[in-house]
């Protein structure tokens, strides 16, 4: 099969989706591309911004129509937004894919992202939200991913070496 994304990373903000893609793309010698970048340019707004304005159904369409451009035209690494998967189109655009589910525990979570109120969706009792967040969408991740690598304790390097090994 020609053409297509080499590979595609789902899984929660902090997971370490960007820092792993781009490390893949130089291992690969492919190209990178994010769509939470592709829907900032496209739209000339934050994301925080685009939730707030018009909410996050209006974002999932934004971002399901960011991944059918990423999946037609993208041969290199791919990486999702966080919540992408919770759009039955956006899972539906996955179908065949070689996606990669970097998957990452609750206490894990809070360490690395805790707080960070520049993502939307984490604003009050940040380990409660993750608990909630991670049990709506763990099945999900898991229902698109043709391989789940655990990034708990691993660095990025490894993280990569795991992704490439088990594609
Ligand atoms: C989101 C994750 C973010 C971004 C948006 C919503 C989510 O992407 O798409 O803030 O619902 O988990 P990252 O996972 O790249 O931070």
């Amino acid at each position: 099969m020609t053409g297509g994304p080499l590979v595609v990373l789902v899984g929660p903000m902090g997971s370490g989706k960007s820092t792993v893609g781009a490390l893949l793309a130089e291992r690969l010698g492919a190209p990178y591309r994010d769509t939470d970048a592709d829907i900032v340019a496209a739209e000339g707004r934050e994301i925080s911004d685009i939730f707030v304005e018009d909410g996050e159904e209006h974002f999932r369409a934004l971002e399901r129509d960011a991944v059918a451009r990423a999946v037609a035209e993208h041969e290199g690494v791919l990486a999702l937004g966080g919540g992408a998967v919770l759009d039955a189109g956006t899972r539906e655009l996955l179908a065949g894919l070689p996606v990669a589910y970097l998957s990452m525990d609750v206490e894990e979570a809070v360490r690395r992202v805790g707080l960070n109120t520049a993502r939307p969706l984490l604003a009050v009792n940040p380990r409660r939200q993750w608990r909630e967040l991670m049990e709506a969408r763990r099945h999900l991740y898991n229902e698109v991913a043709r391989v789940v690598v655990a990034t708990d304790d691993r660095t990025p390097e490894e993280v990569a070496d795991a992704v490439l090994s088990a594609l």
